[in-house]
């Protein structure tokens, strides 16, 4: 199991949770990433027990480590919920009246091409940094090289398909902060203890601006 909360949150709420965590019974580590702070739980204590505690509380989200296959699984799932709820939406807004020619038309930032997807102006992202933007829901490092080379790929680590990864300029890859593991521009693994490669995603520079093209 793991912790995930707010990168920013405070050393006082972090020791609470982490003596919580110890006196269930588990071993706890720490790491503090750009955007997430992740307590990995470690030991064979009862789950049930911390459901229990902090099931119901806002500040922070208890996630079992999924595999691989399971995180397509609910990934997946997710998006024909979020497909249903859209079409939902469509339907509710028809009927309130609102023009259906709105509907039709691209939502701004889409261009007639509706696989590519604006993410960003160029000149928004200096060289050799990396960008975050979300893609169909998901996280999405926006990397920007020399020579105006742009790479998109997924900021979900595949270790356990929860962390989120950081752009480290210094060694140009993706790092998890969790435990270590690293990917190189290319979404190949570079350090462990990821397996799986990372999704990556076509980029395509249309003026001044910077689109991803999405996978169906
Ligand atoms: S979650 Fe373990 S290396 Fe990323």
């Amino acid at each position: 199991m793991i912790l995930v909360l707010a990168h920013d949150c405070s050393q006082t709420q972090l020791d609470e949770i982490l003596s919580e965590c110890k006196s269930l019974g588990w071993t706890c580590e720490v790491s503090r990433g750009t955007e997430q702070t992740i307590v990995t739980l470690a030991g064979s204590a009862d789950p049930a027990a911390l459901e229990e505690r902090f099931g119901k509380r806002t500040d922070l989200d208890l996630v079992p480590i999924l595999s691989h296959r399971e995180y397509r699984y609910l990934r997946t799932r997710r998006r024909m919920l979020a497909g249903m709820a859209g079409g939902l939406g469509v339907l509710t807004a028809m009927g309130a009246g609102i023009p259906v020619l709105g509907f039709l038309m691209p939502p701004k930032g889409v261009i007639p091409d509706r696989d590519l997807v604006r993410v960003a102006a160029q000149a928004e992202i200096k060289e050799h940094s990396g960008w975050r933007v979300t893609l169909l829901g998901q996280p999405v490092l926006l990397v920007r090289l020399e020579n105006n080379r742009w790479f998109a790929l997924s900021a979900i680590c595949t270790h356990m398909n929860i962390c989120h990864l950081d752009w480290n300029e210094e060694r140009r890859e993706l790092v998890c902060p969790c435990h270590g593991g690293a990917f190189d521009v290319y979404g190949n693994v570079v350090q462990g203890p990821p397996a799986v490669p990372l999704e990556s995603y076509g980029v395509e520079l249309v003026g001044p601006d910077v689109f991803v093209r999405r996978k169906a």
